[in-house]
């Protein structure tokens, strides 16, 4: 049994942590770009550690020189994403990766992005909105050029601001500047918090940055008091299972919080983070989900309905993708 034609909604996803291998191999092929060092004899993306991801991931940015890159690599995701039965999926994008943090340039790289969209979803049928996200371990002074961008785009593609990167960088506080922008622009939030870091910082996160929605946040389940707080506040987890089990944020799938989450009334939601670099796929996320705990098809339709209630986009959109999901 597998649940890879289901219709999937997703929301946690880094655009260029979805590059299928060959694809970078590709860029860097054709530009010279001697990027030894990102990938394993087999072929697979070669890493240690959860730091040591991060400075892979912006090694095989570095092939990625320009809008046009970018539409190709829209095109190249969304094509995967959709073989997986993703009908809605929502991508972090960062002005740092497209452009250098500056206005003008990001206008140009956005272009590209929803021109890709916009095709792939004709082509694919596949709907992707996108999250400006700052870059935690480039500090606060490089979040509010983020925001900047964020604020100024902010409209039927980009739909909300967040934050990733190293986790474990600073206090939520230190990047409530770059939140406030964003919310004062009116856009939705969301922000990493809890894979790394403990209870605290999810709980620190919710207070400073004000956000709708976490990033993981597994490690809430560390905090009885902070479980219900999330609970009661209908604030949505965006949990990658997968991610957190391959890079050991939490133990195996059967000892994986997502369940005792559901279970104390928190929103969670399901998603993959970086595919190729964790092994995984949305089809993989939902069957190990069935093979661990139980889940059947009511369970993932309730999954998706949780997902696209809390998806950032436009209702125009929301009531598209709720048409698709009735054929689940
Ligand atoms: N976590 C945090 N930051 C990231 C990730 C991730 O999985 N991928 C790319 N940036
Ligand atoms: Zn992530």
């Amino acid at each position: 049994m597998t649940y890879k034609s289901m219709p999937k909604v997703e929301l946690h996803t880094h655009l260029e942590g979805c590059a299928p291998p060959s694809f970078i191999r590709g860029l860097a092929k054709e530009k010279s770009i001697d990027i030894s060092g990102v990938f394993n004899k087999d072929g697979t993306y070669a890493y240690r550690d959860f730091d040591n991801f991060l400075q892979v991931y912006e090694a095989a940015c570095t092939t990625l020189q320009g809008p046009q890159d970018f539409y190709r690599l829209v095109k190249a995701v969304l094509q995967e994403s959709a073989a997986h039965g993703v009908v809605y999926q929502e991508t972090f994008l960062s002005p740092d990766f497209c452009g250098g943090g500056d206005l003008a340039a990001w206008r140009d790289y956005l272009a590209a992005l929803e021109t890709a969209a916009a095709e792939a979803e004709v082509e694919f049928g596949i709907t992707l909105k996108g999250i400006v996200t700052c870059i935690r371990h480039f500090g606060p002074d490089a979040a509010k050029p983020a925001a900047i961008c964020a604020a100024e785009t902010f409209g039927d593609f980009i739909t909300g601001f967040g934050m990733a990167g190293g986790e474990m960088v600073g206090r939520p506080n230190d990047y409530a500047y770059a939140f406030d922008m964003a919310r004062e622009a009116g856009m939705p939030l969301t922000c990493h918090a809890g894979e790394w870091g403990g209870a605290d910082m999810v709980a620190d996160t919710i207070t400073d940055l004000k956000v709708q929605r976490i990033g993981h946040g597994v490690n809430a389940i560390h905090d009885p008091k902070l479980v219900a707080q999330i609970a009661d506040s209908g604030i949505v987890l965006e949990v990658c299972p997968g991610s957190n089990v391959f890079l050991k944020a939490t133990g195996d799938w059967a000892d994986h919080p997502i369940q005792k989450l559901r279970d104390a009334g928190i929103k969670v939601t399901v998603s993959t983070d970086d595919p190729p670099f964790f092994g995984t796929t949305m089809t993989d996320e939902f069957d190990m989900l069935a093979a661990t705990f139980d889940w059947d098809s009511d369970d993932f339709k309730a999954l998706n309905q949780t997902a696209l209630d809390a998806a950032f986009c436009d209702p125009t959109t929301r009531a598209k993708i709720a048409k698709r999901l009735e054929t689940q």
